[in-house]
């Protein structure tokens, strides 16, 4: 049985659209009617008429398609769970607020922003506290206007896109439980990173500037400062790709983010910034026998993975996300 072949007929069957992530496996990939970047996703899910979703991605993602259109059944062929998403939880939000209240800053002057990289019921909290979400695509814009509040962000959960962020805009940024000083810092993050966009060092790009004269290097706003610091250009997933599409082909490029996205991105002249194989682990286990099995499931009326999220969670967590996509 050919899986592909398989999986095209029971979607038309049962109107199911795939939405895939830039960093699924390439077979997984080549079955998504729809993809894109976190951002582009969420929104492009909102046009497509279908009944069902099957999301290939992680669970932040697949939540966020269910929360702006609570109509859609949403399901994923893994409920595979980013491992930043999973670093904060509520008691960890109570305490990073308690933390800056510690510091002399009063509740109603933090204005908190998520990635999106987070849990809905972290997004929920976010949203409560008249705070909003921001992806790597739009964190600049949505960043610039909460700083306009005048209110000292609490940025969560990503520690190295919300430092990249106060280092392009020319603001202060601070990190709970390292940095002493949090209450002069405008952007005061929390301490949680992706494990594969901290794989990338400043002596990689060391090596391969060595190694090639006038290489680009280019790396996704989740590395950490000191990296960031060294390349030519810094930008989510899409603008990664929009980026080096309009380079000449000869031009050589080295980039740093996750491994399929980049083996995807053009023919010659392109190289991961890194000796490792960056590859997403959570991303990286969606198979095309889970597309498969995930629709067989739904058509014989036993579905499974179906993202159900309680009301006042939706609720709340919708607001964030609107919050974010007026300003985007
Ligand atoms: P994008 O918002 O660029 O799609 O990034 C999501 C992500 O998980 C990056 O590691
Ligand atoms: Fe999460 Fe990092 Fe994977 Fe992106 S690459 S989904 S941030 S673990």
């Amino acid at each position: 049985m050919e899986l592909k072949r398989e999986i095209k007929r029971l979607k038309k069957e049962l109107d199911v659209t795939i939405l895939g992530h830039f960093y699924q496996r390439d077979d997984v990939f080549e079955c998504a009617d729809i993809s894109g970047d976190s951002l582009e996703l969420a929104k492009k899910s909102l046009q497509c008429g279908s009944k069902n979703i099957l999301f290939c991605g992680v669970g932040f993602m697949g939540q966020s398609v269910k929360i702006l259109d609570p109509s859609r059944r949403v399901f994923m062929p893994k409920i595979a769970c980013c491992a930043m998403a999973k670093m904060i939880d509520k008691d960890q939000f109570e305490i990073s607020i308690k933390a800056l209240n510690d510091a002399g800053i009063e509740s109603e002057n933090i204005m908190p922003i998520t990635y999106i990289n987070s849990n809905a019921d972290i997004k929920a909290e976010v949203a409560k506290l008249g705070g909003m979400v921001c992806t790597s695509s739009n964190a600049t814009i949505i960043i610039q206007k909460a700083l306009e509040s005048g209110k000292k962000i609490l940025f969560i959960p990503d520690r190295c896109l919300g430092q990249n962020l106060a280092i392009k805009m020319g603001k202060k940024s601070a990190v709970i439980g390292v940095d002493e000083d949090i209450a002069s810092a405008d952007i005061i993050c929390y301490d949680g990173f992706c494990s594969v966009h901290q794989l990338f060092t400043p002596e990689d790009v060391e090596f391969f500037r060595d190694r090639y004269e006038d290489i680009l290097v280019i790396a996704h706003p989740e590395c950490d400062p000191s990296v960031t610091k060294l390349c030519d250009f810094v930008g989510s997933t899409s603008q990664i790709i929009k980026y080096v599409k309009e380079l000449p082909l000869e031009q050589k490029v080295a980039v740093g983010t996750e491994f399929n996205l980049v083996k995807r991105l053009r023919e010659k002249n392109t190289y991961v910034l890194s000796s490792t194989k960056p590859e997403c682990p959570t991303m990286n286990e969606t198979t095309l026998q889970d597309l498969y099995d995930v629709l067989v499931a739904l058509k014989e009326g036993k579905p499974y993975n179906e993202i159900v999220l309680d009301d006042d969670t939706m609720k709340w967590a919708k607001i964030a996300l609107e919050r974010m996509l007026e300003l985007s």
